[in-house]
């Protein structure tokens, strides 16, 4: 928080991007608590700020700290070193890094603020293979333990907390996990700690990460958790379609964020949305609220295209997918809780999902399962309410909706207009199977379970996107200078 009142200002002609971002998290903070206000609305107080910036004072290469870039020599020192001496520039004009071409083998290392991590296009980080030097870090307080284990969580390959503006971008550059020999640890149960992320930023401000290919990730690609202001485009995930739990991008108790024009081939949901988990998240009580998911390419046999859940105790709200291609998926949109979850589940708009071969188009299922540990409330049972799917497209479809919610509190307020499933040739019939929902319909082919009240013909608006933007949509994209 003591850096806020360093945000540099806008200095350059060049700088596009004015990240209309509200009065600086602390005053934010202020205004919820007094005024019950969000914070964009307090944007149109009069005042304007300035926030990520791609222009910074400082720059240097991880040459410049030692760096070879010979896919063979450890570069863990040269980048914290780097990371030390550039942290000096935060309060400065803020720095950025350059990983030129070449193959770099680090690592984890820690982000400061104002700050810029820069891939050329023909870097390559990639991630140690000495999984048993992997600091660690503790449990998130909204999971109350590790994902893969009771202990500690191995540290993120880039990591970040409470920090305010930074960007991770390049001209394609590629960040590779290398994470076979995880995934295989993993399952053979030999891992004693959670397995590394990619890149996980908690407890952040203004956070754009852009431009920037990523392959192998030992576990989640990228998880933004406890953080504000965020945009995650362009980026390409990778990982082969049987790994373990290589989820794309992980969005988890943050609030205002866009994800838009990514491409994602991934062992798990390609975008999975999460709040924390069982007690531990109800305790902590953080949503993930605000959130856009734009242009978003799919390729997960197993899994879906966008999750919502199964952690989601905290909350999942005001959730905005439009514009989103399955290629190849077990389910378009998934939502996955269970009874001890307690949380929400609300206000969720699909617009635009094309999908060609899936298992299930909607899936929701109410007894998920998979708890921390046995101490979870059986009466907290998690709220569905609101799930709106508008033009949907689909063909070489097993099932067209599996769509479960919990007896006695079933999930509510679905909506579906314009929807048109083409079944495969061996598909299954019915082709729904409904319990414990409530929902209307229109226009939707094959007919819809009984459970979804038939509206007549499509009309406009029914299960639409809120007419309201988001102010992070309006967020302006960075136009990077090398
Ligand atoms: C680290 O920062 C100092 C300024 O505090 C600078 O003089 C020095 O050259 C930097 N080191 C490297 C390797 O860039
Ligand atoms: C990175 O941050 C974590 C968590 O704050 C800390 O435990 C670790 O020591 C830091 N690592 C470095 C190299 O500064
Ligand atoms: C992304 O990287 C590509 C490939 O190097 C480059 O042509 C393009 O200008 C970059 N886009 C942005 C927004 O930086
Ligand atoms: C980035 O690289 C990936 C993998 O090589 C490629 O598929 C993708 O089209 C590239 N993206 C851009 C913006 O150049
Ligand atoms: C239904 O969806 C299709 C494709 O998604 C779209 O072209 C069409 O305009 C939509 N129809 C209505 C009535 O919204
Ligand atoms: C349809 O889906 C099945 C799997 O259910 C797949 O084997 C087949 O190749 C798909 N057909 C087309 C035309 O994509
Ligand atoms: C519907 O789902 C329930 C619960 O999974 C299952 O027991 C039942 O057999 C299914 N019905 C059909 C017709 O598939």
């Amino acid at each position: 928080m003591e850096s806020l009142n360093t945000i540099p200002f806008l200095s350059s002609q060049k700088l596009k991007t004015l990240w209309l971002v509200a009065v600086v998290v602390g005053v934010i903070g202020v205004a919820e608590g007094r005024n019950g206000r969000n914070w964009y609305e307090s944007l149109y107080s009069g005042r304007e700020y300035s926030a990520i910036s791609n222009n910074r004072a400082h720059s240097a290469s991880i040459k410049d700290f030692g760096g070879v870039g010979d896919g063979k020599t450890l570069n863990t020192k040269a980048f914290r070193e780097a990371m030390n001496n550039l942290s000096k520039y935060s309060a400065h004009g803020g720095a950025k890094l350059i990983v030129p071409a070449g193959k770099w083998l680090t690592g984890s290392f820690n982000l400061t603020s104002h700050f810029t991590l820069f891939l050329h296009k023909d870097a390559v980080l990639l991630a140690s293979q000495d999984i048993n030097t992997w600091p660690l870090i503790p449990p998130l307080p909204s999971y109350g333990q590790g994902r893969d284990t009771s202990g500690g969580r191995c540290i993120s390959l880039i990591f970040g907390s409470n920090l305010v503006d930074v960007v991770i971008t390049g001209n394609n550059g590629t960040i590779d996990g290398q994470g076979a020999l995880w995934w295989q640890q993993f399952r053979s149960k030999k891992l004693k700690y959670t397995r590394p992320y990619l890149i996980e930023i908690m407890h952040s401000d203004q956070i754009q990460i852009s431009n920037l290919t990523l392959l192998n990730s030992p576990s989640w690609n990228v998880h933004p958790v406890y953080s504000s202001n965020i945009i995650i485009q362009g980026l390409t995930i990778l990982a082969p379609v049987k790994s373990a739990n290589t989820d794309g991008i992980n969005p988890d108790s943050c609030t205002n964020v866009r994800l838009e024009d990514n491409y994602i081939v991934a062992g798990d949901d390609c975008v999975a949305v999460k709040s924390g988990w069982d007690q531990y998240g109800i305790k902590y009580g953080k949503p993930t609220k605000q959130l856009i998911i734009k242009r978003l390419t799919c390729i997960s046999p197993y899994s879906a295209a966008i999750a919502l859940g199964s952690e989601m105790s905290g909350g999942i709200e005001d959730v905005r997918a439009s514009d989103i291609t399955a290629v190849h998926t077990e389910s378009g949109v998934r939502i996955k809780s269970a009874i001890g979850r307690g949380g929400y589940v609300k206000n969720i708009y699909v617009k635009g999902l094309r999908a060609h071969t899936m298992k299930w188009v909607f899936l929701m299922s109410g007894d998920y399962g998979d708890h921390p540990d046995n101490h979870f409330d059986p009466k907290a049972f998690p709220v569905v309410a609101g799930i709106n799917f508008r033009d949907v497209v689909a063909d070489n479809v097993t099932m067209a909706g599996k769509m479960e919610g919990i007896s006695g509190h079933p999930y509510t307020g679905v909506c579906m207009a314009n929807v048109t499933i083409g079944m495969a040739k061996n598909g299954k019939k019915p082709a729904w199977n409904c319990s414990n929902i409530q929902g209307v319909a229109s226009g939707v082919v094959p007919p819809p379970c009984n459970l979804l009240h038939s509206q007549g013909p499509v009309k406009p608006g029914m299960c639409d996107l809120p007419p309201k933007k988001l102010e992070i949509h309006n967020m302006e994209e960075l136009e990077f200078q090398n």
